[in-house]
C-alpha cells in the first residue's frame, strides 16, 4: 500500500537522532528479527530504553525493529497495566475477534480499523531472562497483537480494513499508537 504522508504531518514523520522511532517506509520495519539468545545487561539497557522512548512517544507499545534494532523484543504499556518487556515473545492461543482502532509510532497520524483475537496466551522471557506466559485480553491483547507483528516485519496497514484509514492528530483520536 502506497502511504502519502499530507504535509501538515510531515512534521511526526522525522526520523533523526532526537526522533529515534524509525517511520515507513525504512527498512527495518520489514525484516523479520532475529530471537534473543542470551538476556543479558545489554538486552536490559535495550528494554530500559525502549520503555523511555515509548513514553515520550506517548506511545502503548514499541517493538524493538521501530529502533532499527534487529532483536525479538518488545515492550507494552496498554492502559491500567504495568510497563511490561517480553522477548522472544510467541503466541500460544489466540480466541475470539474483535475490531479496535490501530495507530503506530512508526506511522504517525494514520489509524484505521483491525481485527484482532479478543484473547491471547503468551510465551516470553522477562527482563531478566526468566520464562513466563502472560494472558491478555481486550486492549491489552490488540497491543500485543500489534507489537507481535513488528517483529515479523508485519504493519497494520497490512491487516487493516482499508476503507477505514485516516488521518488524525494524535490526542485527537481515541486510539493509541503502538
Ligand atoms: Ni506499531
Amino acid at each position: 500500500m502506497q502511504i502519502v504522508v499530507p504535509e501538515e504531518f510531515k512534521p511526526l514523520w522525522i526520523h533523526d537522532a532526537d526522533h529515534p522511532i524509525v517511520k515507513l517506509p525504512h527498512p527495518a520495519l520489514r525484516r523479520v528479527a532475529q530471537p534473543v539468545v542470551k538476556v543479558t545487561k545489554k538486552t536490559q539497557l535495550l528494554v530500559d530504553d525502549m520503555l523511555r522512548i515509548m513514553r515520550r512517544a506517548n506511545g502503548v507499545g514499541l517493538a524493538a525493529p521501530q529502533l532499527g534494532i534487529d532483536q525479538r523484543v518488545i515492550v507494552i504499556a496498554p492502559m491500567d497495566y504495568r510497563p511490561m518487556a517480553l522477548i522472544n515473545p510467541v503466541i500460544t492461543k489466540m480466541e475470539g475477534e474483535v475490531l479496535g482502532t490501530e495507530g503506530c509510532l512508526s506511522l504517525p497520524g494514520l489509524y484505521g480499523t483491525v481485527k484482532r483475537a479478543k484473547y491471547v496466551e503468551v510465551d516470553c522471557l522477562d527482563r531478566r531472562g526468566r520464562e513466563i506466559t502472560i494472558e491478555l485480553e481486550g486492549m491489552p491483547a490488540r497491543v500485543l497483537q500489534h507489537e507481535v507483528d513488528h517483529l515479523d516485519g508485519v504493519l497494520f496497514i497490512d491487516k487493516v480494513d482499508v476503507a477505514t484509514l485516516h488521518w488524525a492528530q494524535p490526542g485527537e483520536q481515541d486510539a493509541d499508537a503502538e
